[in-house]
């Protein structure tokens, strides 16, 4: 993000480094591969083992959550449509804090047994490979957000004064629902979000009805109906005041603020309309259908590109962070990440397109930016980072954002500008509310302009050093 970064513990520089050529785009299957039938307790990142599960695929999650912020209690009842990619007597989900009362496999109770942030579920009688199912959790409870002094600061379902803050990235979808809690599954999503009269709840995509309201409770229903990554979901609720219409080029668009951020309602609503227009220029037509921005009055310190609702916490967003944010769109929440340690994917491309905006708007070009990150000094910590394999206790180090951004740039002006764009533009359409990795994004890179580029990303990724 373009806002605040959060410190990270000091860089050890990396003796030896995978040349990139040798990181091949397959996930890595867990070290202990558990016996047959029993899905894996982690979906395969090798940097994150326990995140995600095995052995079954996730097509849609269907929330219905009831939350009081009084008391800070959430219902919650989720209904999972998946397929089982094995035959299962056993799988889990994550799940952290909260109560499950009840669980089901095709309206058939399931046993299920808690240990640390894993659910297991015990089918009545075990699911054939290939079938469908649709698992249903009914939970209860206090969300409890997570909490990373180092770099990650609070994320996942944070209570605020009047609602909650609903920022996921990059594990917390599991603080308020029962998920496959890693971005190599996406899923589509229909919310139905009932809050004390007067608040509003906010979720991805747009609106399935008009809001209801009975017995002094009100229900939003949402639906996002493009694939989405579990951390780039959100319930973000309580007090706020929307606007509502279309981009100047016919996107329909929701601004959303705190009553403290109303200043900011108009030009939110605005930018983000403008950028979004010019976004679908530069990186191909938008994947979604809404755009737009939410500013909440809880101080998180960062922004979240939530799926059709970037997040800002607590703080008026300019336009850098929103050029940021709605890049994500594109870069991250459309084509998302595999693994973790490829976040350069999504933050690299996002703080890029940060400089591409201050270059259409006349701030600052694409090239003095670069040259004045590549002159800090060679002890700067960008240098001892390598973005190409963001470390799991320090995703969002800067090196990540900034030297990810340059290593598009250096790239840039190897393959020439209509290469670049073109490649840009190839890249979100072959990958659309898909997964990528970077040696795909390499590959894709060396194919269009006909070039050798592997020195070229193993010293901008993969070298502990500055590039020349
Ligand atoms: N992806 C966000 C951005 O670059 C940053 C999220 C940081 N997450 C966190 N838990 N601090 O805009
Ligand atoms: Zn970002």
């Amino acid at each position: 993000m373009g806002f605040k970064r959060y410190a990270g513990v000091p860089a050890i520089a990396l003796l030896s480094v995978l040349a990139c050529s040798s990181t091949n785009g397959a996930v890595a299957p867990p070290t202990s591969a558990p016996p047959s039938g029993v899905g894996a307790p982690g979906i395969g990142d090798t940097d994150f083992p326990l995140d995600g599960n095995g052995g079954y695929d996730v097509a849609h999650y269907d929330l219905a959550i009831g939350y009081t912020p009084a008391t800070k209690h959430l219902d919650g009842v989720a209904t999972i449509d998946a397929k089982a990619a094995e035959r299962l007597s056993r799988f889990n989900l994550d799940l952290a804090g909260l109560k499950v009362r009840a669980v089901s496999i095709d309206g058939a109770a399931a046993t299920f047994s808690r240990r640390g942030d894993e659910l297991t579920v015990v089918p009545a009688r075990p699911l054939a490979q290939g079938a469908g199912f649709k698992v249903k959790v009914a939970y209860s409870g206090r969300p409890q957000p997570l909490k990373d002094s180092s770099n990650l600061g609070t994320f996942g379902f944070i209570p605020t004064a009047d609602g909650a803050f609903v920022a996921c990235e990059p594990n917390g979808a599991k603080t308020w629902f029962p998920a496959n809690d890693h971005p190599a599954d996406k899923a589509t999503f229909d919310f139905r979000i009932t809050v004390p009269k007067g608040l509003t709840a906010l979720a991805n995509g747009e609106m399935a009805g008009k809001p209801t309201t009975s017995g002094g409770r009100t229900t939003f229903r949402w639906r996002e109906s493009h694939p989405m990554a579990t951390y780039l979901a959100t319930a973000t609720l309580g007090d706020f005041e929307l606007r509502e219409g279309t981009t100047p080029g016919g996107i329909p668009n929701v601004a959303a603020v705190d009553p403290a951020y109303h200043s900011s309602l108009d030009s939110l609503y605005k930018t983000s309309g403008r950028i979004t227009d010019y976004w679908s220029k530069i990186f191909g037509p938008y994947p979604f259908s809404s755009t737009g921005g939410v500013i909440d009055n809880f101080a998180a310190g960062y922004a979240l590109e939530n799926q059709t609702k970037p997040l800002y916490g607590g703080f008026h967003p300019d336009e850098s962070i929103i050029a940021h944010e709605l890049a994500h769109q594109w870069f991250g929440d459309s084509v998302s990440i595999r693994r973790w340690r490829d976040l350069w994917l999504n933050e690299g491309f996002a703080t890029y397109a940060e400089w591409l905006w201050w270059e259409h708007t006349g701030r600052s070009t694409t090239e003095a930016t670069f040259r004045r990150n590549h002159a800090r000094p060679a002890n700067d910590r960008i240098w001892k980072y390598p973005p190409g394999e963001a470390r799991p206790r320090d995703l969002f180090n800067e090196s990540v954002y900034t030297r990810g951004g340059m290593t598009l740039h250096a790239l840039r002006k190897e393959i020439g500008d209509e290469t670049f764009f073109k490649l840009l533009k190839t890249w979100t359409e072959q990958h659309k509310y898909g997964n990528a990795t970077t040696p795909e994004f390499i590959a894709l890179a060396q194919r269009l302009s006909g070039k050798d580029l592997q020195a070229l990303f193993d010293a901008w990724l993969f070298q502990p050093h500055r590039p020349a």
